[in-house]
């Protein structure tokens, strides 16, 4: 980062109103044990402001009605509703067409379509997909289970001490039999940025195409689908302060419009008769049966209120309070960070000497902390590192330096209890 920018950086994340952002969230009045709740566990999944559980109460009172479907009032209100949504997340990732939204129940959904509609076709057996060592299970098994149905092969691109996953063993990877790559963009388990634009780049050079898992980096980071040129990427409502049970595909509109279906059902046909049925153009085609129509227009809430509060501006105070709490986690005695990149999102996973990760959620949970402890479905990470699991602090815009202050402080009473 350059002086100028690092300024910018500093100044726009000390121009950040954080009491005025937790006045949104009631979690964040919440009391645990009589305490103060701090939510560290945002990788896991978000809170919600107030305007995004209220867009939902709303089209339940007022909107109720199932979408495509009915000439009447209450149903067309509900389908300009539901398609509204889709438009807003078309713009907040940037997509050139509302169409390339599909609406999924979230991105583990949205990965198992890809496998299933559009890689399943491209593979013969021996061809091969790509992924990196840092990925969820969501990114592994779908290609799990498809490369055991097409006789192909999973090749994994190598995470180094740090966590960066190995670029020059990615680009080795890279073949004429590569049909795929699947990335993460942020790592859910150590908080990795990888270098997403250059993976791609990589690939493409190869004509290879790229699913983006981007279920940690929405909620973060300002996402140009068309500036980064990916084929799919993938995301959770949930994990952007919006409702659970939704997600979005981006799909690129010519691929999505040659893709089979993934599920047949409503919505999805354009006739139907015993003989032969003809299938919608996409999105439809990949949206059978009645979607989550209240979930998706509170996604579309969750965007406006990321817009509202700017991704700009999140992702510098994010990168602050990382900063500031990775400097104070480093002071704990025998705690071990694991997960060091050279690029990070605000995730902390850690061990603290030998004390398993569940306890250490047990001790800080009485403290009113709140972190995940695990391996955070993804479990060749904690292979790589030789740990059977980490706690792990996940922050957000919502969170403050004197909630990672009761991290640290609860982390003391590990010593108190454990000794050491
Ligand atoms: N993928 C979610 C996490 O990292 C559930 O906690």
């Amino acid at each position: 980062m350059t002086d100028a920018l690092a300024k910018n950086h500093a100044d726009a994340a000390t121009a950040f109103d954080v009491d005025s952002i937790r006045r949104d969230f009631p979690a964040m009045q919440l009391k645990v044990y009589g305490k103060p709740l701090a939510y560290l566990d945002n990788a896991a999944t978000s809170q919600k402001p107030e305007s995004v559980i209220e867009a939902e109460a709303h089209w339940y009172r007022e909107s109720c009605a199932n979408v495509h479907r009915g000439v009447h009032a209450l149903s067309v209100k509900a389908t300009a509703a539901y398609e509204s949504a889709r438009q807003k997340l078309a713009g907040f990732i940037n997509a050139a067409n509302t169409r390339e939204i599909v609406f999924v129940r979230g991105t583990t959904d949205a990965i198992n379509l890809v496998a299933g509609s559009f890689a399943r076709n491209r593979l013969d057996p021996g061809d091969e997909i790509v992924i990196s060592g840092l990925e969820h299970h969501s990114n592994i098994v779908p290609w799990q289970l498809l490369c055991e149905e097409r006789g192909a092969k999973l090749r994994v691109a190598r995470l180094d001490d740090r966590g960066d996953v190995d670029m020059d063993e990615y680009a080795r990877l890279l073949s004429e039999r590569t049909r795929m790559v699947a990335l993460s963009h942020i790592s859910n388990a150590l908080g990795t940025i990888n270098p997403i634009e250059r993976m791609i780049e990589l690939a493409h050079e190869r004509d290879i195409p790229v699913l983006v898992d981007g279920a940690q980096a929405a909620p973060h980071k300002k996402i140009d689908v068309q500036a980064l040129g990916c084929e799919f990427y993938a995301f959770s409502s949930h994990k952007m302060f919006g409702p659970t049970g939704v997600g979005a595909l981006y799909g690129r509109l010519d691929l999505l419009s040659e893709m089979p279906p993934y599920q047949g059902g409503g919505e999805m046909i354009r006739t139907v008769s015993f003989d032969k049925t003809e299938y919608a153009e996409p999105p439809a085609r990949f949206e059978a049966g009645t979607p989550n129509i209240a979930g998706a227009v509170g996604f579309g809430a969750a965007v406006d209120y990321l817009l509202k509060v700017g991704l700009d501006r999140i992702e510098a105070y994010e990168d602050e309070l990382l900063a500031y709490a990775t400097e104070r986690l480093l002071k704990v005695p025998d705690l071990r960070l694991i997960g060091t990149a050279r690029r990070k999102a605000a995730v902390l996973s850690f061990v603290v000497g030998d004390v398993h990760a569940h306890d250490v959620g047990t001790i800080l949970d009485q403290e009113g902390v709140a972190i995940r402890t695990g391996h955070h479905c993804a479990q060749p990470v904690m292979e790589r590192y030789g740990v059977p699991a980490t706690s792990r602090a996940s922050l957000a815009f919502y969170n403050t330096r004197e909630e990672v202050d009761r991290l640290v402080a609860g982390l003391g009473r590990i010593r108190e209890v454990f000794g050491g």
